[in-house]
């Protein structure tokens, strides 16, 4: 069977295979089909209250008693800045006046709570096999508490920098997140996304710094990639685009579209949709304020903005004013049941390792 065990074994799963958490678009279902067919099925926290958290852990604890990864934010929050709310509004005036609408008046950019208190208990209580970070780690207080309880800890690097930091403070398991990786970009030590490596240059060189499992993400969406990320390294790979088009995913209709006619050059990364780079599939927003914009508000604030123009039935039909976040190779992504998907991963990476 499987060569490399170290991520296996810790965890205690049966395919190295990591659903990716995807906040607003995996829910149990999802995750259910992953853990039943022997991945690692993920709970995407980011966006959730503490009490809809423990609602879906529970609606998944009733399913599978399959190790579980919960996953979180773990973002600086910035003071809320008005002037620069109400200036990035003002540049979506000609939008709002071709579609009819009345924004209501710039507020304070709504905030997303990075991981807390309060989240940090109902890890204490509920006890998941994994919690993993995206965007660097929290304090080393909320860390320790979650060891005690036995949590396995896992942080997400796009620089060889990023995974040592991380494994210096103690992480079990490092995500490699390639380039090519679709929605947030994990960054934590650096704004500039043109230096961002690509996943066949950072996996091995992450491998190589590090003595942790390393987790590979980005861009892989087929047992070839499955295969390759072993061969350059990897313990076990993440994959979140080709989930996306699963029928237990919560996609929307036209981002399947967007997703199904995804070409390898489809997609770009920017900062206008939240405010921090993501990678997703160009839309007349991207391509008229973007892709990168140094005036969008600090994250998730440039989200406010836009939020009108993509829920109004004309502006927002086909995605053009969305986050469709998406990897480079959306293409491969297969519109089959994710447990169908994940064992076929498995079973098909193993007949090319074997051959
Ligand atoms: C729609 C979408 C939402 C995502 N949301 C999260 C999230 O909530 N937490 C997180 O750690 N990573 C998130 N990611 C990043 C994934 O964990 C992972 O790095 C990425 O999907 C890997 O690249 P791939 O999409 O090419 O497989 C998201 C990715 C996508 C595509």
């Amino acid at each position: 069977m499987w060569r490399d065990r170290r991520f296996l074994d810790l965890v205690g799963i049966e395919h190295p295979i990591v659903l990716a958490p995807m906040a607003g678009y995996v829910g149990p279902a999802l995750t259910i089909a992953v853990s039943t067919a022997g991945g690692l099925g993920s709970v995407p926290c980011a966006t959730l209250s503490p009490d809809a958290a423990r609602a879906e852990i529970s609606v998944i604890r009733q399913q599978t008693d399959r190790p579980l990864n919960v996953n979180f934010f773990c973002h600086m929050q910035t003071p809320p800045d008005l002037v620069r709310d109400a200036a990035w509004q003002a540049r979506m005036a000609g939008y709002y006046a071709e579609y009819g609408i009345e924004p209501a008046p710039a507020s304070p950019s709504g905030q997303l709570t990075p991981f807390g208190e309060a989240m940090c208990a109902l890890m204490e209580e509920l006890r998941p096999r994994v919690v993993s970070f995206h965007f660097g780690l929290p304090e080393a207080r909320f860390r320790q508490r979650l060891k005690q309880v036995g949590c396995l800890i896992i942080g997400c690097a796009t620089t060889v920098r990023e995974a040592r930091w991380l494994q210096a403070e103690g992480v079990d398991a490092i995500i490699a997140q390639g380039a090519e990786a679709g929605g947030h970009r994990g960054m934590f030590m650096s704004d500039d996304v043109t230096t961002q490596v690509g996943s066949m240059a950072l996996i091995p060189q992450v491998v190589d710094a590090v003595t942790v499992p390393v987790i590979a993400a980005g861009g892989i969406a087929d047992a070839r990639g499955v295969a390759a990320a072993f061969m350059l390294g990897a313990s076990a790979m993440q994959l979140g685009t080709a989930y996306l088009r699963c029928p237990e995913a919560k996609t929307p209709a036209a981002y399947r579209a967007a997703l199904a006619a995804g070409a390898d050059d489809a997609t770009a990364l920017t900062n206008i949709m939240t405010g921090r780079p993501a990678r997703a599939i160009v839309n007349r927003v991207i391509r008229e304020l973007g892709p990168m914009n140094a005036a969008a508000p600090a994250f998730p604030g440039a989200a406010a903005a836009l939020a009108p123009l993509s829920a109004n039935p004309k502006a927002g039909a086909s995605g053009e004013f969305s986050g469709f976040w998406s990897g480079q190779a959306a293409r491969l992504a297969r519109a089959i049941p994710a447990e169908e998907l994940t064992l076929s991963l498995a079973r098909e990476t193993l007949a090319r390792l074997a051959g």
